[in-house]
């Protein structure tokens, strides 16, 4: 087990079958989780990057089963944000010195390609990087809002096992997920995927094939997060994922793909008090603070137990930064692009 720790700090590749063995064995978990911070530090450095998080609207379409968003949840309140709110928020973020803005939303036809356009616009002028997790859209959708100036798109495949895809994605398709990503490099994105761990009948050999599929999308960044059941959805009396498994997945995720961004996930700290600040000492380098004001973070109930729902944004940027100083890392204040993004860029030149 060692070995294969070894060679992938030193060589960046292992074989699925060696993935499946690190992931089925828990005596080696530190040396893992070390080598990862290890290869974290060399390739991305101490600089831990912040992307304000606005969740604009919690209406979705879809009815992904793990989700409280999907449709069929009749309990939750639904929101959609006009663009005034939504600029305000970009713009108070900007001013707590955030350089990236994350708009996330349900999958919807909640605004029109001119009204997301117009958005991103506005956020463009406040002079921040712009990521938008709005869920699978057409190419000529995905090209207006890079035209329009988004620099960068979270789109996470959930799981690789097509089986699974389908029982959990009713009306959805694996196909056409990948060819969203797909289409989402071709037009010029910073693109994010990522998996849930502990997902119902999910295999540790399905994770290994989420981890290579991350490698062979070629992505810059890549987020994981333990599935969380929701009294409010069909996977209500599921377990759920561990935090350890999920945190492994991402150190593994780390020493493959040594250069992408990976996020400390809101899910790993629901998990574990202290689970962001584990998953930055263990492969991550971004953490997402949440900037929707009020009610709406609590609306905003994709599973139970998220944290900081009556926290206002302001804490969270002092609580977070107050956490990454104390093990000795900085707050970047640059906008942190993808250093695999900005290596092959720097290739096609
Ligand atoms: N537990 C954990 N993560 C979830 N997501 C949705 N529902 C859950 C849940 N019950 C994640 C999905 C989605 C992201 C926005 O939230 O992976 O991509
Ligand atoms: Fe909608 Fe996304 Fe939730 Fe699926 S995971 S129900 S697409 S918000
Ligand atoms: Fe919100 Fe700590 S990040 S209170």
């Amino acid at each position: 087990m060692k070995n294969i720790i070894k060679k992938a700090e030193i060589k960046h590749i292992l074989y699925k079958e060696e993935i499946t063995a690190l992931l089925s064995d828990s005596s080696f978990d530190n040396e893992l989780f070390k080598a990862a911070d290890r290869v974290r530090e060399k390739y991305v450095g101490n600089e831990v990057h912040l992307r304000a998080l606005i969740e604009f609207s919690n209406v979705c379409g879809q009815n992904c089963k793990y989700c409280g968003l999907r449709a069929g949840n009749k309990k939750i309140e639904r929101y959609s944000l006009a663009e005034k709110i939504i600029i305000g928020f970009a713009s108070k973020a900007a001013g707590y010195g955030y350089k990236t803005a994350v708009l996330q939303s349900g999958e919807s036809g909640c605004y029109s390609t001119d009204q997301i356009v117009s958005i991103i616009k506005k956020i463009k002028e406040l002079g921040l990087a712009l990521t938008l997790s709005i869920g699978e859209k057409t190419f000529e959708e995905y090209k207006a809002y890079k035209k329009a100036g988004a620099d960068r798109y979270l789109l996470r495949i959930e799981t690789t096992d097509k089986n699974l895809y389908k029982k959990l994605h009713p009306g959805m398709s694996f196909e056409n997920r990948a060819e969203c990503l797909f289409n989402l490099k071709k037009l010029g994105y910073e693109v994010g995927t990522g998996c849930l761990v502990g997902l119902p009948e999910q295999t540790l050999e399905s994770l290994a094939d989420d981890i290579l599929f991350f490698k062979k999308l070629d992505a810059d960044m890549i987020g994981i997060g333990p599935f969380i059941p929701n009294p409010d959805t069909p996977l209500k009396d599921e377990e759920g994922g561990t935090f350890n498994l999920a945190l492994k997945v991402m150190a593994i995720t780390r020493l493959l793909l040594p250069d992408v961004n990976i996020p400390a996930t809101t899910a790993m700290e629901t998990l574990n008090p202290n689970g962001r600040i584990i998953a930055l000492q263990s492969g991550a380098n971004v953490v997402m603070p949440n900037v929707t004001e009020g009610d709406y973070r609590r609306k905003y109930e994709l599973y139970p137990g998220k944290i900081c729902v009556y926290d206002e944004p302001e804490k969270c940027r002092g609580c977070i930064t107050s956490k990454i100083t104390s093990i000795g890392r900085t707050v970047s204040k640059e906008q942190g692009i993808s250093r695999h993004f900005e290596k092959k860029k720097t290739i096609n030149k």
